[in-house]
């Protein structure tokens, strides 16, 4: 099978489960898991953060923190299409307390600085206190500018805000801008990176932040049921990722150009991708049948008006090139 629904269905590879056999563990909640510790050192190292916190999942480090910025009844600021405003269910508001106040994306993933400005809200007890800034990036694939990012987050500041960012795929705007972890998450107070993505482990994410923020994430992370015990085994295959999955996110790249290239050829509409994200119009009365073509060749992808093809690393330019091939012998004058 090729899936690419997403970079999250990467398997463990064999030096990444002989890692993880070979972690030494401990209790997690006591702070005795020494590679968990290891790769919360490592973490807030690389990010230039004071701490950092191991998770199970980035859903949870990116609520953790969003909770630790946020009070009840105080306001974060998120583009509409964001994953912890969109897809994570409203935690903040259901669990959090926190009113999410969503503001449109600009086309390169960023939220204008105007629209920003206009949405803070008055110190007047009619209204919630906007405490934080959240972003995401690479966000839909796209990674955010870095003149933006240095503005917004300098005027965030200035007005105030607290920012957080979700970087479940900070390492695919690493690899792309070719700078290191500081540069790409500057002006951030705090930073979700997630393992379990183009990185390839099977789980964790890790929240880097200042110490006081990381120490309220982790009163947190208990309420919310991610305090675990022997995990040095999961973050073994972190450390793992963080050591020998960076820099092939590159091949990642390639291949989704590649990809764009070829579907391009083949007469589709496609948006150039700029990390491992592809997107492609499909016309509605094709969706249901392109679906069942593409499966019935051991290819798996979701497939909707706007398709989105991830390239990761289990899938080969071989594969890729199959893919085009069963694409291109799709029956495109056929109405399903
Ligand atoms: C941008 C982004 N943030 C956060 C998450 C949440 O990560 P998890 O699935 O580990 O909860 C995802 C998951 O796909 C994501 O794409």
């Amino acid at each position: 099978m090729i899936d690419l629904r997403s970079d999250t269905v990467t398997k463990p590879s064999a030096g990444m489960r002989a890692a993880m056999a070979a972690a030494e563990v401990g209790d997690d909640v006591y702070g005795d898991d020494p590679t968990v510790n290891r790769l919360q050192a490592v973490a807030a190292e690389r990010f230039g953060f004071q701490s950092a916190l191991f998770f199970p999942s980035g859903t949870q480090s990116n609520l953790a923190a969003l909770m630790a910025h946020c009070g009840r009844g105080d306001e974060y600021l998120v583009g509409q299409e964001a994953h912890t405003y969109k897809y994570e269910q409203g935690g903040a508001a259901v669990l959090g307390s926190i009113q999410p106040q969503p503001l449109e994306n600009e086309p390169h993933g960023g939220i204008a600085i105007e629209r920003i400005a206009a949405a803070i809200k008055p110190d007047d007890f009619h209204f919630a206190r906007t405490r934080l800034l959240a972003l995401e990036n690479t966000i839909g694939g796209r990674v955010l500018p870095a003149d933006y990012q240095h503005e917004v987050t300098e005027f965030a500041h200035a007005r105030g805000l607290a920012t957080h960012l979700d970087g479940a795929r900070i390492y695919n705007a690493v690899v792309k801008r070719d700078v290191d972890e500081r540069t790409a998450v500057s002006g951030f107070d705090s930073v979700s990176v997630c393992l379990s993505k183009g990185l390839g482990a099977p789980a964790g994410s890790v929240l880097v932040g200042s110490r006081d923020l990381i120490a309220a994430a982790r009163r947190w992370r208990k309420a919310l049921g991610g305090g675990m015990r022997q995990v040095g085994v999961l973050a073994a295959a972190g450390l793992f990722a963080l050591e020998n999955n960076v820099r092939r996110l590159a091949e990642d790249h390639v291949n989704a150009q590649f990809l764009a290239g070829g579907l391009r050829a083949l007469g589709l509409n496609v948006i150039s991708p700029q990390t491992n994200v592809v997107y492609v119009d499909v016309p509605p009365l094709h969706v249901t049948g392109l679906q069942a073509h593409l499966q019935a060749r051991g290819i798996i992808a979701t497939v909707g008006t706007r398709l989105r093809l991830v390239t990761h690393l289990d899938v080969t330019h071989a594969d890729l090139t199959a893919v085009l091939r069963a694409i291109g012998d799709y029956d495109w004058k056929t109405k399903t």
